[in-house]
């Protein structure tokens, strides 16, 4: 493959300072090398340029930060759009999971029907009525299906990015009331911890593939490192214990590799300062190599 790493320096989408370290921590655990040693060719289009805000509160909303991550999520998905015209895989290293707006903007462009896989403790699919927080990275998703504010909604000029009925959510255990109803109310697919405890993660992979086969024209990974389990990556900003382990995540990647699926993906909120001695940007790399079809033998 011709893989495009672009870094998103974004760290506006929370409260948590040094998520925006989160590109700069990645490539240092030596992503580049891993993906080479694959035989795949790798360009680093380095980082997406993101504003330092004079205020925190944009004007008339509650979204915090809501006019520096609209400028940034064109940025990035100005850069993505056109990665994916020259036919190139891109991957996309964060930053808090906004970013995942940006992207799917960009790269649904070139698809009918993308697919996503959303590996998450969270759902991501708040709208500024219904965040605990005003954080702009618990609403992404809902972004991406034409709900929240119009400033995010409509990067790139177009709405939505993606149908309910193509996405799938895995690894979901905390929920807030607005999400729990909107994926009832949309029918959004999701395999909770639940789900993954009692069928096993090869049952859920296969079933989330055989989904998405039928139904996509491509599909996109985006990965939040607090979908693991803190003890196998602490170095994210809201942690959520009884989390997806390493093990059964690299069977994930692993199987997706397999199945030849994805077209784009992106790991995003590895925070180096509340991690313990690089090891959750080592896990993201670890897992990109299975992603791109590492084995032992
Ligand atoms: N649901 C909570 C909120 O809206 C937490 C979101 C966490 N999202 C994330 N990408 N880590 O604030
Ligand atoms: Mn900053
Ligand atoms: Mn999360
Ligand atoms: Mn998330």
């Amino acid at each position: 493959k011709n893989i495009a790493l672009v870094g998103v320096p974004m760290d506006l989408g929370q409260m948590r300072r040094g998520v925006d370290m989160g590109p700069s921590a990645i490539r240092y655990a030596g992503v580049i090398e891993r993906l080479e040693q694959l035989g795949h060719t790798v360009e680093d289009l380095g980082d997406i340029r993101i504003d330092q805000p004079e205020r925190e509160h944009t004007a008339d909303t509650n979204l915090r930060n809501l006019d520096a991550v609209v400028k940034g999520s064109t940025e990035l998905a100005t850069t993505v759009r056109s990665v994916k015209e020259k036919g190139d895989f891109p991957l996309i290293l964060g930053g808090d999971h906004s970013i995942a707006i940006g992207s799917l903007a960009g790269i649904s462009k070139r698809y009918e029907n993308l697919g996503v896989i959303w590996y998450d403790a969270h759902g991501d699919l708040n709208t500024g009525e219904t965040s605990p927080s005003g954080n702009i990275h618990g609403m992404p998703l809902a972004v991406s299906l034409g709900i929240g504010h119009p400033d995010l909604v409509n990067i790139l000029d177009y709405t939505p990015k993606v149908k309910p009925e193509n996405i799938v959510i895995i690894g979901a255990r905390s929920l807030d009331e607005g999400e729990r109803e909107l994926i009832k109310e949309r029918g959004i697919r999701v395999y909770t911890m639940h789900e993954i405890d009692r069928m096993g993660m090869t049952k859920v992979i296969e079933e989330s593939i055989d989904y998405l086969k039928g139904r996509t024209d491509g599909v996109h990974l985006s990965l939040d490192l607090d979908g693991l389990d803190p003890l196998d990556a602490p170095g994210v900003g809201t942690p959520v214990i009884g989390g997806i382990s390493y093990r059964e995540s690299h069977l994930a990647m692993e199987m997706l590799a397999e199945a030849d699926l994805l077209t784009s993906a992106e790991f995003v909120e590895v925070n180096p300062i509340l991690d313990e001695k690089n090891k959750t940007a080592k896990v993201a790399v670890a897992l990109m190599g299975s992603l791109f079809g590492e084995k032992l033998l």
